[in-house]
Parts: C-alpha cells; structure tokens; sequence
C-alpha cells in the first residue's frame, strides 16, 4: 500500500545548483526558478544563505529570492546554517528556511565546522528566531546512509539528531542519503526503526542518486507511508564537502514513477519537464534524467 498523495520539494535551484560546474547568471536562476513556480510544485528551496566562501556559486541568494515572481501556493525555502543566515533570508523575505546538520561528526565538521553537540545550540537559536518572526523551519539530517568520511552511521545516531531537531522545532525531518549509498534492505531498516518513534507526517526522504538507487528507495519510502520526497529538475547537482557525491533524484523521473503508480502529486509533468530542460541546456553538462534523454535528446 502507498500513500494516494505525495509531496514533492524541488531542491534543484539550491542542492543542485551549490554544486555546478560553471557559473549561471543570476537572472537565468531566476527565469528558472519562475518557470518552476509554474509548474504546480508547492515547494521550491531557492537558495542557500550560507558563508559566501563555502558555496560561491549561492552568494546571489538574496537577488534571487527579492526578484522572482511569487506564485500563489508556492512555498519559496532557503536553506540557512546559524542565525547569521536566517537574518540574511529574513531580508530576501523567504518564506521558510532549513536548517541542517550531519548525523557523522566527520562530515558535520567538514560542512559546517563544529561538533554535533556545538551545532544543536546554532540552530535552536535559528529555530527560535525564526519562529519570532512567524517562519516555519524545516531541518536536514546528512549521511543519514552513510558517510564519506566514516562509513556506516548507526540509526540510533540518526534517531538522537532527528529527535533533537524536532524537539527544538523543526515540523519536518528530511533525511539525507548524502553520497546516494542507501540501498532499498537498508532503508527499510532505517525507516522501520523511525517510524517506530515519529510519524511519517514529520519525516521526508531526500536521496541523491549516485549508484541508482534513488527510486529503488522511494518505492520503500512509500509502502512505510511516507509522503514526501526532495528532488532536483534534471537530477541537477551534489554536495562539495561529500565527496563524489552526485544530483538528487531527477524531480521529471520520480513525476514520472508516481503518475503511473497512481500517486498525485499535483504537479504537471510536461510543464515540468520543459523546466528541467531549460536548466539542461543552461548547464551545458547532459543532466543524469531519464525522462530528459526521452523527451528531448533523440
Ligand atoms: P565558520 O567559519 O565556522 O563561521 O563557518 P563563523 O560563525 O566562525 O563565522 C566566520 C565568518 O563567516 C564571520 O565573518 C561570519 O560573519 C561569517 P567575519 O566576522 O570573519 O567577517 N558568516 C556568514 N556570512 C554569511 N552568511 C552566513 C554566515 N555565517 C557566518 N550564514 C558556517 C560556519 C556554517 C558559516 C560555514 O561552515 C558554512 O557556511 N557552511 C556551509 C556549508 C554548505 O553550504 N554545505 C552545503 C549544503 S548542505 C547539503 O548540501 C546537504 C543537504 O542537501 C542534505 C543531504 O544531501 O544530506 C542539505
Ligand atoms: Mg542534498
């Protein structure tokens, strides 16, 4: 049994695009970022406000954010790592942001510079900040299936720092399959120890898709009733502190997956694929999409 509704959260403007080759000009991002709005995602994480140095290529985050067209029921996220930050996307006028963290010491250290135990105190202040001023926060956990620089990760570490999270304030966990290592035995694991002690309304599933396995996964995801998904237009992306890490899933083929497994997702499928092909051709690098290579590529 899957859920009859997902909801998808496109990351590609902000996952995909920390992470690119080549520089995109800030109003290509923007075009992009409308022409998304358009498509019926209700959610779309535009940007990151982290230190400028640690991801050039989102240093224009509050242009973008203070120049796109808003479209009603389109939720416009940035992703923020300490309070510095949500000022920055409190200015832009986001309307949500996201916090996020490591469940590996490692590789929390290497993409935000402190312990687990430093990072809590940051983004309870984040947390709470934000919820002064009416924003609703959502939270990461990374290597959520593993780590680049430790391995394995245990699910009670990344049972302590999605209960942290949550207790702090965050509405919704998305767990991070970081370096695509998850494979669909691993997380039905994962998601039968979680769903143990939250509820599937307050976890989502965000897999990067570096071995294929993306949608193996996603299929586990649902039967354990979970309902929504991260995902980036073209498969768009990867993360610099992990290394060989590659895109999210490619938002048109997850689309394509649920359409003929009977799952709405409320957004329209040709509309959106003429915005993942859009970025493609901006990139200039041919976009990991299997729906892309159908539709345009022959
Ligand atoms: P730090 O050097 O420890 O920061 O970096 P600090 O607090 O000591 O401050 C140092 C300087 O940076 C200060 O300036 C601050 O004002 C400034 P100075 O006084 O020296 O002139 N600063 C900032 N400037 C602008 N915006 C800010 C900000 N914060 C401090 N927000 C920090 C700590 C967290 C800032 C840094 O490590 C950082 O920016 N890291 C970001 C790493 C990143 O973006 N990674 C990729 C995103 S995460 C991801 O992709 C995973 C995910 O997709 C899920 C998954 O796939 O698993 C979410
Ligand atoms: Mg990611």
């Amino acid at each position: 049994d899957v859920p009859e509704r997902v909801t998808v959260k496109e990351v590609g403007p902000r996952d995909g695009l920390q992470n690119t080759a080549g520089t995109v000009p800030t109003a290509t991002k923007i075009a992009w970022i409308n022409q998304l709005g358009k498509t019926g995602v209700s959610y779309i994480e535009i940007t990151a406000f982290v230190h400028p140095k640690w991801l050039p290529a989102l240093s224009d985050g509050a242009e973008v954010a203070c120049r796109i067209q808003r479209e009603p029921g389109v939720t416009y996220a940035a992703l923020v790592p300490n309070v510095t930050g949500l000022a920055r996307a409190l200015e832009a006028n986001v309307d949500e942001v996201a916090v996020f963290m490591s469940a590996s010491e490692t590789h929390n250290r290497k993409n935000i510079n402190k312990s687990l135990k430093e990072t809590y105190p940051v983004l309870d202040e984040v947390i709470r900040t934000a919820a002064a001023t009416g924003k609703k926060v959502r939270g990461y956990v990374s290597t959520v299936f593993g780590c680049p620089y430790e391995g394995e990760i245990s699910v009670e570490r990344v049972k302590a720092v999605t209960d942290r999270l949550l207790t702090m304030g965050v509405y919704e966990v998305s767990l991070g399959d970081t370096i695509g290592i998850a494979d669909p035995r691993q997380t039905n694991e994962v998601l039968t120890e979680l769903t143990r002690d939250f509820s599937t309304e307050q976890l989502a599933l965000h897999f990067h898709d570096t071995r294929g396995m993306a949608l193996a996964n996603t299929i586990v995801g649902l039967t354990h009733g979970i309902t929504t998904f991260d995902s980036a237009a073209g498969g768009l992306g990867g993360c610099p502190y992990a290394k060989g890490a590659t895109g999210n899933v490619a938002t048109e083929d997850l689309l394509y997956m649920l359409e003929k497994m009977g799952v709405s997702t409320g957004i329209d499928f040709s509309r959106f694929i003429e915005a993942a092909a859009y970025i493609d051709d901006i990139v200039q690098q041919p976009l990991p999409s299997r729906q892309l290579s159908m539709y345009f590529r022959e």
